[in-house]
């Protein structure tokens, strides 16, 4: 085995001790990665080393909640990779039509960006009605914001484009209000959203699921953790259910590549196989 630096061991040990005192589990989070955002986190908060970081986040729940921010990452866009919705509406939409009710989970859904995305993909394929949205994360402040719905204003100019070439139906500017200093996106298509926290990292299955959007979040995983979130996405899905990827994300690699067939391949789009 190679030997650590300082600097791995402090972050292994800061890992180890959230872990412990917070039960948030970041132990299988690429080290690369995990490390640039510490190294962050110590900027921005003004502490010297790791060890000293470690020491503070100890002591104090708050500045855990800010370390919290730097190691989640809660970077979203509405209708990211316009592709991806667009071919939902192609491929998983008309199976979808098909089932008298659904469930769908979208897992690390950040402050609600994808969520409200898919809301408007369903309200206007006329299966928003029959939904039941589960939309979960470990960022309670991230949660708290998709609760709120509240966008940036200066984002709407973008969203807008992501919208239309996802295949969007409306004027683009139906779907908000300018309020609260930002775009108020309508309670309607959230109304039967249950937000929660759940970590893909220790948390088991909670509901069977028709169709599970998990984007950028398992970019972050080891080999390890990545598939025992598959494995739990395979367990949630119902039989022949459908599994929605981000675009730097794949099966093929996991242990679990024979459960999943893709439907679109570019666009990672999967479905289960197998009971
Ligand atoms: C880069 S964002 C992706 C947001 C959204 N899915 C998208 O593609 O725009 C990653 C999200 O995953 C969440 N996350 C990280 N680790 C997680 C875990 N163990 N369980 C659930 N969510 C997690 C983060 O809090 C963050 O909100």
């Amino acid at each position: 085995m190679t030997p650590l630096n300082d600097i791995d061991i402090e972050l292994r040990m800061l890992v180890e001790a959230v872990y412990l005192k917070y039960n948030y589990d970041f132990r299988d989070y690429t080290g690369a990665s995990q490390k640039r955002r510490v190294l962050a986190a110590l900027r921005a908060m003004e502490v010297a080393t790791v060890s000293e970081l470690q020491a503070r986040v100890m002591h104090d729940p708050a500045a855990f909640a800010q370390l919290l921010q730097f190691l989640t990452i809660p970077v979203t866009e509405m209708f990211r990779d316009p592709d991806y919705f667009l071919a939902i509406r192609r491929h998983v939409v008309p199976i979808l039509r098909t089932y008298p009710s659904l469930n769908l989970w979208v897992a690390g859904c950040s402050t609600g960006e994808e969520v409200y995305s898919m809301a408007i993909l369903l309200q206007e394929e006329g299966l928003l009605e029959r939904t039941q949205i589960y939309a979960t994360d470990i960022n309670p402040e991230s949660l708290e914001a998709a609760r709120r719905g509240v966008m940036p204003l200066e984002r709407m100019r973008l969203y807008t484009e992501n919208y239309q070439k996802a295949g969007g139906r409306q004027a683009f500017s139906d779907y908000y209000t300018a309020a609260y200093g930002g775009a108020l996106f309508e309670r309607a298509l959230i109304d039967k959203v249950s937000f929660a926290d759940h970590s893909l990292a220790t948390d088991s299955v909670f509901a069977e699921t028709h169709f599970i959007s998990c984007r950028n979040v398992m970019i972050y995983f080891n080999r390890r953790l990545q598939n025992r979130v598959l494995g739990l996405f395979h367990e949630s899905l119902c039989h022949r259910g459908f599994l929605g990827l981000g675009s730097k994300e794949s099966i093929e690699f996991s242990s679990h590549a024979q459960r999943f067939e893709a439907m679109a391949r570019r666009e990672r789009l999967y479905r289960k196989v197998g009971a």
